[in-house]
């Protein structure tokens, strides 16, 4: 009999969709000694809170989040709230001491971050960073690939991770585009997601040099319209600045002797997620993109004539997070990452470990975002550690 783990929800936007739909299908798919309950969702209006709740299966609603983490009857907070809310759920979380799973980027900023990182450790209480694309199973599996030597001595990290549902000039000024509510732009929401794939492929990033720019600097104020996609929102006649980054570019140094190039931009016309990466290394070469996430690009040296880039389909059950899904070859997608991801959380708990990625890998890749603000603003290569 699985222990049952109680669930709170803050948010009911865009991540209140993914997270629930990874709470539904986590048990049937992995099963487990722990098994989520979708307890309470909680929003700022009632009305936000009980439509959600129906609609994603939460057995409750709430509009006090402070009163639903402090509940005896809860076991673990999911906070998908925007970035400048995280630091404050957290702390609240953590003294009452419910384990947490925040999305990133963990903050606004490093001191948040650090701030999260010492409450929840201070606790002792479990908390999972929300750095989805790590539960991918192409990506599992290149990470096996690199650490069993397979590529050989790693050279080149080069990503990009490309969006354009900004581009329009009337687009509006949503929290993602402010300083006060996202603490970045395109550099902390998706440059984030490279940044910890780069990770946890190929280790610490060391130093960064980098250029940010806004090339859009003033928008229609947000008119929200309700629901939870970004066709849901619209501008109004007022305009208001844009105080955050609508690209970002950077190359680093690994700790271990790659070097790497990162684009992060909301202005590529035509890619819509298009998350990817490809990796060099003395012995062989893999490249990713999620928009075709089942596959990974696999070149390997010494096949002479009948070299080339081959596509391996990784939807075996031998490919690391996909054991539990459909037979071999039966693809999977964006919302059974966050499967794989409760399910990490799940097994946390069950083994009583920390779940990974935990918030130790919100904070360095905090750090490495920070780093490449700084590198823009001094002009020159910053080492990470020094922020
Ligand atoms: N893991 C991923 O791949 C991924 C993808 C998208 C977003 N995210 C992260 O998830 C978080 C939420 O993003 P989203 O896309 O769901 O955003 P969203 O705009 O769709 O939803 C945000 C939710 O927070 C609520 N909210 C807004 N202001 C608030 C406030 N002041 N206090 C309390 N609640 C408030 C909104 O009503 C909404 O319910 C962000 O940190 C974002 O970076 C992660």
């Amino acid at each position: 009999m699985a222990k049952e783990v109680n669930v709170g929800l803050i948010g009911t936007g865009f991540m209140n969709v993914a997270h629930s739909f990874g709470f539904r299908n986590c048990w049937p798919v992995w099963g487990g000694e722990c098994k989520p309950v979708m307890k309470c969702i909680v929003s700022r209006k009632e009305e936000t809170a009980q439509k959600a709740a129906l609609e994603q299966g939460w057995e409750e609603y709430s509009t006090e989040w402070r009163e639903m983490v402090k509940r005896d009857d809860i076991d673990l907070v999911d906070i998908c709230t925007p970035n400048f809310c995280h630091v404050e759920n957290v702390q609240e979380t953590a003294k009452a001491g419910k384990d947490i799973l925040c999305e990133k980027p963990m903050a606004n900023d490093l001191a948040g971050a650090r701030a999260m990182l010492e409450a929840v450790e201070k606790a002792g209480v479990k908390a999972m960073c929300g750095f989805t694309y790590r539960q991918v199973p192409a990506i599992r599996l290149a990470r096996e690939m690199i650490s069993s030597g397979e590529l050989g001595e790693i050279r080149h990290f080069r990503a990009a991770y490309l969006q354009d549902f900004i581009m329009e000039p009337d687009f509006p000024l949503i929290w993602r585009l402010e300083k006060e509510y996202a603490g970045s732009g395109a550099l902390g929401d998706i440059g984030a997601h490279i940044t910890d794939i780069a990770r946890f492929l190929i280790g610490d990033i060391e130093s960064v040099s980098g250029t940010l720019e806004t090339f859009i600097k003033e928008r229609p104020k947000e008119q929200p319209q309700g629901g939870t996609k970004l066709k849901d929102t619209a501008g109004g006649s007022e305009y208001g600045k844009v105080t955050v980054d609508d690209a970002a570019i950077w190359c680093g140094r690994f700790a271990d002797g790659p070097i790497g190039t990162f684009e992060a931009t909301r202005f590529a016309g035509g890619r819509k997620n298009h998350n990817g990466f490809e990796i060099n290394g003395a012995k062989g070469s893999i490249a990713w993109n999620f928009e075709d996430m089942n596959y990974l690009d696999y070149w390997k040296e010494g096949e002479g004539a009948r070299q080339g880039f081959r596509k391996v389909l990784a939807t075996n059950e031998e490919t690391p997070g996909f054991e539990n899904w459909w037979p071999d070859g039966h693809i999977i997608g964006y919302g059974e990452c966050f499967v794989n991801q409760m399910k990490e959380m799940m097994d946390a708990i069950a083994e009583d470990r920390d779940p990974e990625p935990g918030f130790e890998d919100g904070v360095k890749c905090q750090q490495v975002l920070e780093a490449v603000t700084k590198s823009h603003e001094e002009k020159c290569w910053i080492d990470v550690q020094d922020v």
